[in-house]
């Protein structure tokens, strides 16, 4: 091959090999800049010539001119493709040698003065430098690619952004001991071999798709088969490609794309458009999963799975990943985003799609407390901090910060409130509308909103603030009951955000009800939609001691605030007709017992009713028969440190308070100390019910959980008890729910069981790299005392590296999400975590950014622990050659 002598610049050009953009000052991207490409590029033909070290790529492009673009003569005539530490080795216009190319910032830029043109543009790189794991990239002996948002460009030439669309035809040779399959998007139209061992295969995409959708994958790999047949009859193959070793545990994830396929005929009326369906799972992985059209690049976490190395929530992670993957073929790649301020769009729709999905799988209510908890453990702290953004952002500096649980999470609940306001089938109709409408188009959040208006019948003109708008809402309740009438006022409030002092009104669906806590008769519901800054509803009370029970389902995500009788809310936790609001109560009382506790407004005798309240409560819920298993365990949880911070962290009469970590950690152990005592006997009772409940049994998920929330209440109040629990619980256990619930317990524990089972759960799985990752996140999440030093020698293990994001996130994701070691006192956790990055940082810049808005939350915190973290983010700040990613991160930090 002559392709590493070829003469990278023969004309002497100006084109630089490594013109990365600087770090400093990188331009700040605005949302109202938006202009359309002076081009089209209705075709793309690519050819890879493959290997581990030295892949050549030959684009050639078909442009033809945008009538919808409007500019100056020399903007029409320029056709600039973004390129990423690219070199253009040979450039040819319509089949000519071309030399006037000119390189900026990057991207390569070609004068062209007719109507349409063939351009074309020989790169070369090298997949097992890219430590990146953007663009094209070895993993574990096999290449692959990884192009959203910005990574094609890092590949190829191209205008890589989502609204220029292309038909791709792709030509990928390589060797074929080395890379036995071939896959790309599309269908495979031919194969064949070609010189000296290697051979070849030809896919053809008929689908226009912007870049980002791009994707290629050559490797040694067997898949797991099944059809799918589609409503109107089309037969779907099916494929999950795995190594050879990991075979057996993609039964799992095969079953999970069918129920998504089905699933989404019946309830979106959306039907897969291509007779191939190629999911692989690579070990090197950023993310979670990626939705390429027909050929998903998945983290082999949310592929592989079976109940000897996977949990039960690993099962569920698995499908509900699968399935988001799955319906992006219609939200995002029939229908994509016009430009990276809409991803939204095709994100927080999916991230509804895939949580209605599950709920319909698995149980609608307890999902529904598992995504509410996720959206308070992820999304308040971000929209409260200096990171907050609306989920349409204005402006932003590097794209990959934004793929933020904003977008994604509250993305869903805002669409989410729509289909409560509209109803189920209104709702359908709107999403019938938008797909039908902007099927094959680049489609803006805009555009979304207005076929709901259309389709559904709503009117959305002040509901796009919560397109606009940053900041979790506060509702005030108060109530007043006028004779045979509870009179409900409501008052919202957002809290001002980085750049958005002053905030309008929202619309704020409530599903309501009153109950009447001494009858016990359950009232019934009605949706309220709070639009003003304040309203007042009548509703009937249902009794002479009304219970309002508002924001049931969690129908708007915001914060609601009222003074309720810890009485009311005991009768809330035990009679609610709603499952989720059932589970607020309990926070609630939770919440209130811990923060005034860490605030130090509560004496010895509040202390002490406050635990007796939530111990009985707590007892109520266990001997609850109306429950299953499932739903009692969520019940039984206390609310996260973290969500604590939040409630702590708040204006109390106009003074600002701070959380306390130290404090929210010590009473929030004392309370599990306190229930596992004044309940004990009722635990131990469940628990034994609980023990031995065979895998396979209806109830054995629900068991499971229970069992080791009991377990985890004994480890404070009774370690030794808890311990021997726990070891028995590990020995006996057939199933890795049962033995990660039992270690976890064990890892907090000062005992000898602890190293003994940590030690065998090491052998037992020392070849298994996802599990292994559980081994070090589990001693990276304890509450142990030594828990930081676990950590730095944890860092020192053979088995630890940087390299891989997941074996990375183990340990340090885990760590900087385990309050007791990140807030340690000494500041140990703050430092550990900034070490982490720094050295992370120029091997992935992308994964290193993620870590810090752990940091970012100082403002929020104690003014000691506060000062400390703010001086780690100081010493990243300063470090030369920051990239893009981090520095955007720190200096949002710091600048709030
Ligand atoms: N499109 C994303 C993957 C992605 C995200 C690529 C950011 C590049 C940058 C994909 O659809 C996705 O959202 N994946 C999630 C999992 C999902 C279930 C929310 C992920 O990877 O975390
Ligand atoms: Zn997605």
């Amino acid at each position: 091959m002559d392709i590493a002598t070829t003469p990278s610049n023969p004309q002497g050009n100006t084109g630089m090999a490594d013109a990365a953009p600087t770090p400093h000052d990188p331009p700040v991207i605005q949302r109202k800049d938006y202009r359309p490409f002076p081009w089209l590029v209705p075709e793309t033909e690519l050819d890879f010539a493959l290997g581990l070290t030295e892949s050549r790529i030959t684009a050639r492009l078909h442009v033809k001119r945008n009538p919808a673009f409007e500019g100056t003569r020399d903007e029409m005539r320029a056709l600039r493709l973004n390129g990423d530490g690219l070199t253009a080795r040979v450039v040819e216009v319509d089949g000519a040698r071309y030399g006037d190319w000119a390189m900026d910032d990057g991207d390569l830029i070609v004068e062209l003065p007719g109507e349409a043109h063939t351009v074309e543009v020989v790169t070369m790189i090298d997949p097992s430098a890219n430590t990146q794991l953007m663009g094209l990239y070895a993993s574990g002996g096999m290449l692959c690619t990884q192009c959203e948002a910005q990574g094609f460009r890092r590949i190829a030439f191209f205008p890589d952004r989502p609204d220029v669309l292309s038909t791709y035809k792709v030509r990928m040779e390589g060797s074929r001991e080395q890379f036995p399959i071939l896959l790309c998007n599309g269908n495979r139209i031919d194969e064949g071999d070609a010189l000296e061992g290697r051979h070849w295969a030809e896919w053809h995409d008929p689908w226009p798709k912007p870049s980002y959708l791009f994707a290629l994958v050559a490797g040694d790999l067997v898949a797991n088969s099944a059809p799918f047949t589609t409503r109107s009859g089309r037969e779907v193959a099916c494929n999950i490609w795995v190594r050879e070793a990991d075979l057996a545990r993609t039964d799992h994830a095969l079953e999970s794309l069918h129920r998504a396929m089905k699933w989404d005929e019946e309830t979106f009326g959306r039907e897969y458009d291509l007779d191939l369906y190629n999911i692989v799972a690579v070990s090197d992985f950023n993310m979670g999963a990626m939705e390429n059209k027909g050929l998903n690049v998945f983290n082999t976490k949310y592929v592989l799975a079976d109940s000897d190395t996977a949990t039960d929530a690993d099962f569920d992670a698995v499908e509900g990943v699968i399935a988001h993957e799955y319906f992006h073929n219609w939200s995002g790649n029939r229908v994509t985003c016009r430009d990276w301020f809409q991803l939204s769009l095709k994100e927080g729709f999916t991230v509804l799609r895939d949580q209605l999905f599950s709920q319909d799988m698995r149980g609608e209510a307890v999902k529904r407390i598992e995504d509410v908890r996720i959206l308070r453990a992820a999304q308040f702290p971000e929209d409260a901090g200096p990171l907050a953004h609306p989920i349409r952002p204005d402006s932003y500096r590097e794209i990959s910060n934004f793929y933020t649980a904003t977008v994604y999470n509250k993305g869903a609940e805002v669409i989410r409130m729509m289909r409560t306001m509209a109803g189920v089938e209104a709702f359908r109709a709107g999403t019938d509308l938008y797909f039908d409408r902007h099927d094959g188009e680049a489609a803006t959040c805009e555009d979304f909103v207005t076929a709901m208006e259309e389709g559904a019948e709503l009117e959305l003109a002040q509901f796009r603030r919560w397109y606009r708008q940053a900041g979790t809402p506060r509702v005030a309740v108060s109530q007043s009951v006028e004779g045979n009438a509870v009179e409900l006022t409501l008052e919202q409030t957002t809290p001002p955000t980085p750049g958005q002092p002053v905030k309008g009104a929202m619309p704020i669906p409530l599903r309501v009800a009153v109950h009447c806590a001494q009858t016990g008769s359950i009232g019934e519901e009605e949706l309220v939609v709070l639009r003003l800054d304040e309203e007042t509803f009548t509703l009937p009370a249902s009794g002479p001691r009304p219970v309002v029970s508002i924001n049931r389902g969690f129908t708007a995500p915001v914060t609601i605030e009222r003074e309720v009788s810890t009485d009311d809310l005991v009768f809330l936790a035990a009679h609610d007709d709603d499952p989720f609001a059932r589970y607020e109560a309990m926070q609630d009382l939770a919440v209130r017992h811990l923060v005034a506790a860490a605030s130090g407004t509560l004496d010895q005798a509040g202390r002490a009713a406050g635990k007796r309240q939530i111990g009985d409560a707590m007892r109520a819920i266990l001997l609850d028969d109306s429950l299953d298993d499932a739903m009692r365990a969520e019940l039984m949880l206390l609310p996260s440190e973290t969500y604590l911070f939040e409630k702590m962290a708040t204006t109390v009469d106009g003074e600002e308070r701070k959380a306390d970590p130290g404090r929210i950690h010590h009473e929030r152990e004392q309370l599990k100390a306190a229930i596992g005592f004044t309940i004990k006997r009722d635990l131990e009772a469940v628990y034994a019910r609980v023990a031995d409940i065979p895998f396979d049994d209806p109830n054995g998920r629900g068991a499971r959980k229970v069992k080791t929330m009991i377990a985890t209440l004994a480890a404070v109040s009774d370690p030794a008890r808890a311990a021997a629990m726990a070891a028995r619980q590990y020995d006996r256990a057939d199933n890795m729910t049962d033995r990660q619930g039992a270690l976890t317990v064990l890892c907090g524990l000062e005992s000898e069981a602890r190293d003994e089972r940590l030690e065998a759960f090491y052998d037992r799985y020392r070849d298994n790299p996802l599990v292994i990752d559980k081994w070090f996140s589990m001693q990276a999440l304890s509450t142990h005392p030594r828990v930081i030093e676990h950590v730095r020698e944890l860092a020192q293990h053979p088995d630890f590296t940087m390299r891989n994001p997941n074996r990375m996130r183990s340990l340090y994701m885990a760590f900087a999400g385990n309050p007791k070691g990140f807030h340690d006192e000494s500041g140990e956790g703050y430092r550990m975590i900034a070490d982490a990055i720094l050295a992370l940082d120029p091997i992935n810049p992308q994964t290193a950014a993620r870590f810090v808005p752990s940091l970012g939350r100082w403002r929020r915190i104690e003014p000691g622990r506060a000062a400390m973290m703010k001086a780690e983010l100081d010493r990243i700040a300063d470090a030369p050659n920051l990239s893009r990613d981090t520095a955007e991160q720190v200096s949002r930090s710091l600048d709030g």
